[in-house]
């Protein structure tokens, strides 16, 4: 018995076509580029038979694939055709720069991470990723699988759901979300560290209703259903923006803000929107509800009329 050395000098190029994994493999062998990797059948068999698309057979304990890492499913057997072991072999195409993980929430209990990540160009679509949250302190979560696809116009989303985190809280304001991806070929690691207030962001204010009380006009509106309850521990802070011009670019705004739990509020101009953030932790402001004219009546969008001077 003893080492059998390949020098597997395909390119990836040149690969028999492999079709993308629909589940994650098992005995996966992430290889370092232009590195050697040994594979060991650890049986109490001499002389197994090693198989893959590349080698085709070959008999030894061991075999060391060389120079550029080959990859593929390298299966070894035994004498007698008895599937022994088998190992998918990778190449580790993690990049130093990281292409993105974007995550935010709508609440604070039982919530959800909806997050994006921008594909890694070196994939082979579709690839699988899969994400999952890591948090000191609480038990592991599992991992979320999606697979990105070649309509995904190279970002893929996906929501990682059961995450609960108290603002009063600070020790456990740290989260960790890791992503791997993978193609027949290549193998993609990233993860980024995020505070939980800072990817607060909440669902706009909804319900938003206009009523007339003799000549005033006052806009009532509900929290958005997503937020935390009781409202009376997680209170929002809101604003109101309003004006009077539809047609000229530069109208004059003016923003108003509610800090005192209210939600009504007196208008004065005839068109306004209104978004919401949390009162005491400094989250992201909402999106901004549609603009509401006076009468109630939602206005249809109209990108160049409304974009509003910051
Ligand atoms: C690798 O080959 C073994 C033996 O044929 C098979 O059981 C296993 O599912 C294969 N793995 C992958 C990821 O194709
Ligand atoms: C099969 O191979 C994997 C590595 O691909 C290794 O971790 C595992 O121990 C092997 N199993 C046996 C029974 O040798
Ligand atoms: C929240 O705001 C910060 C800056 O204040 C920004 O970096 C981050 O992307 C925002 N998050 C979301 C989910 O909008
Ligand atoms: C949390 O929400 C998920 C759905 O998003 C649900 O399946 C689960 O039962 C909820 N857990 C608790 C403790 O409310
Ligand atoms: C979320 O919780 C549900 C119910 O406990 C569980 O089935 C699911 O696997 C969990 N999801 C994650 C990503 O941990
Ligand atoms: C919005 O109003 C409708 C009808 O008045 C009501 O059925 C619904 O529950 C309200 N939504 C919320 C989030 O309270
Ligand atoms: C504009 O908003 C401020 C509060 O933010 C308010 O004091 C002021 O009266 C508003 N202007 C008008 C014309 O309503």
């Amino acid at each position: 018995m003893g080492w059998f050395c390949l020098s597997v000098l395909l390119f990836m190029s040149a690969v028999i076509e492999l079709s993308a994994f629909d589940t994650w493999p098992q005995n996966l062998l992430v290889a370092t580029k232009n590195s050697e990797v040994s594979l060991e059948c650890r049986m109490e068999q001499e002389n197994v038979i090693w198989k893959s698309h590349r080698i085709g057979e070959l008999i030894g304990q061991r075999i060391k694939v060389n120079d550029q890492p080959d990859t593929g499913n390298y299966s070894c057997w035994s004498q007698n055709k008895e599937l022994l072991n088998f190992t998918y072999v990778v190449i580790d195409a993690t990049p130093s720069e990281p292409s993105g993980i974007e995550c935010h929430t709508n609440s604070y209990v039982n919530s959800t991470l909806h997050c994006t990540w921008n594909i890694n160009d070196q994939l082979v679509l579709p690839a699988l990723v899969r994400a999952k949250i890591e948090r000191e302190g609480f038990k592991d979560y599992d991992w979320v699988y999606v697979l990105a696809k070649e309509t995904d116009q190279m970002t893929v989303t996906f929501d990682l759901p059961n995450v609960t985190f108290c603002p009063f809280e600070d020790v456990y304001q740290t989260l960790k979300v890791t992503l791997e991806a993978l193609d027949p070929f290549i193998y993609v690691f990233e993860s980024k560290f995020m505070l939980f207030r800072k990817i607060v962001k909440p669902d706009h204010p909804q319900n938003v209703t206009v009523q007339k009380e003799g000549k005033d006009y006052y806009v009532t509106w509900e929290y958005p259903s997503s937020w935390t309850k009781p409202h009376s521990f997680f209170p929002l802070q809101f604003r109101v923006e309003q004006h009077n011009q539809v047609r000229s670019m530069n109208y004059r705004k003016n923003i108003s803000m509610i800090n005192d739990g209210e939600t009504k509020f007196k208008v004065s101009f005839n068109h306004f929107r209104l978004s919401c953030k949390d009162l005491y932790f400094n989250s992201n402001w909402s999106d901004w509800t549609d603009w509401i004219n006076r009468d109630g009546k939602i206005q249809i969008r109209k990108k160049k009329e409304y974009r509003s001077r910051q």
